[in-house]
C-alpha cells in the first residue's frame, strides 16, 4: 500500500498582485524522490517556503502524516517531521562537522517534554541518541572523514552536503531541497545524486527543485512541473521528458 507522507491541495499564495502560486495539488509518499520544476519564477521556491511554513499559504491545505499543517510555525513541522533546506548556504565557519550537524538535532530535542525528575538520566539517553544520529546522518552524507574538520575550510559543495545533513539531523520523514546542487562541477552533482536516493532509501522522502536536468531525471520518481506559479504536469521522468507544454515552457528540444 502507497503511504502519503505529503499532501498539498489547492495550494495558492500571492504576493500583492503576483499570484506565485495558483492552486498547486500534489503528494509524496513514502519511499520516493518527487522533483519540482520550472522555469526562474515559475513558483519553485515560494512553494518550499510555504510547505516549511516560512510563508503562509493564501489558500489551500498542507497535510503532513495526514495532519493539517498549514497553520503551525516552521518549529512545529520539523518535530512532526518536515525539514528543509535553503537556496543559499548558511554556515557556522568555526563550528567543526559534527558540531552543526548536532545543531539539527537540537531542533527536534527542544520540542519534547522530559519529566524534570527523570532529566539527568533522559539527557544521559538523549545524549547518545544524539550521537548515534550524528553518526548516521554523517555516514549518509559521505561527511564522516571531514566531521572533525572547521565548516569554514570544508569545500562549497561540502557545506552544501552538510546543510543537507544538518536538516537530516531532526530525522525527518521528508526533506526538501532547494536547489542542492548550485554551484556544484559535474562529479559533485553525480555524488549528490547518489546522497539523494540513499536519503531517499533510508526512509526520508525528498522533494527537490533543480534546474540540472540530468540529476533531475535520474533521481526522481516522479516530477511536478511549474510556469508561471501553475501546475502544467505531473509524471515519471519519462513522461514529463515527452510532455509537449514541459517541452515549451521550460525542457527545449533538447532535453
Ligand atoms: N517574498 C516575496 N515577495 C514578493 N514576491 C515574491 C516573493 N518571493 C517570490 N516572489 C515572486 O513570486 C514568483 C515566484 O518566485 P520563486 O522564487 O518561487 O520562483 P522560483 O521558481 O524559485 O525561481 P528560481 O528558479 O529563479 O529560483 C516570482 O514572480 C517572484 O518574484
Ligand atoms: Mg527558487
Amino acid at each position: 500500500m502507497t503511504t502519503k507522507v505529503l499532501e498539498v491541495k489547492g495550494l495558492c499564495k500571492s504576493f500583492g498582485g503576483v499570484r506565485a502560486l495558483r492552486d498547486l495539488s500534489f503528494t509524496v509518499n513514502e519511499n520516493e524522490v518527487l522533483g519540482l520544476i520550472g522555469p526562474n519564477g515559475s513558483g519553485k521556491s515560494t512553494t518550499v517556503n510555504t510547505l516549511s511554513g516560512v510563508l503562509p499559504p493564501t489558500a489551500g491545505e498542507i497535510r503532513l502524516g495526514g495532519h493539517p499543517v498549514q497553520n503551525l510555525p516552521e518549529w512545529d513541522r520539523v518535530a512532526m517531521g518536515l525539514t528543509r533546506t535553503f537556496q543559499t548556504a548558511s554556515v557556522f565557519p568555526e563550528f567543526t562537522v559534527r558540531e552543526q550537524v548536532v545543531l539539527g538535532c537540537e531542533a527536534t530535542r527542544r520540542s519534547r517534554p522530559i519529566a524534570s525528575a527523570f532529566r539527568l538520566k533522559a539527557d544521559r539517553a538523549e545524549e547518545q541518541e544524539i550521537a548515534k544520529r550524528v553518526d548516521t546522518v554523517l555516514e549518509l552524507t559521505g561527511l564522516t572523514a571531514l566531521a572533525d574538520a572547521k565548516v569554514g575550510v570544508i569545500s562549497a559543495a561540502e557545506q552544501r552536503f552538510l546543510m543537507i545533513a544538518t536538516a537530516l539531523a531532526s530525522g525527518p520523514k521528508m526533506i526538501l531541497l532547494d536547489e542542492p546542487a548550485a554551484g556544484m562541477i559535474s562529479h559533485e552533482r553525480e555524488t549528490l545524486t547518489r546522497m539523494i536516493r540513499r536519503i531517499c532509501d533510508s526512509g526520508t522522502s525528498v522533494l527537490v527543485i533543480e534546474h540540472h536536468m540530468a540529476l533531475i531525471m535520474e533521481v526522481c520518481d516522479r516530477i511536478v512541473v511549474l510556469n508561471f506559479g501553475a501546475q502544467i504536469a505531473e509524471g515519471t521522468p519519462a513522461e514529463i521528458r515527452e510532455n509537449r507544454a514541459v517541452i515549451d515552457a521550460y525542457l527545449g528540444e533538447a532535453a
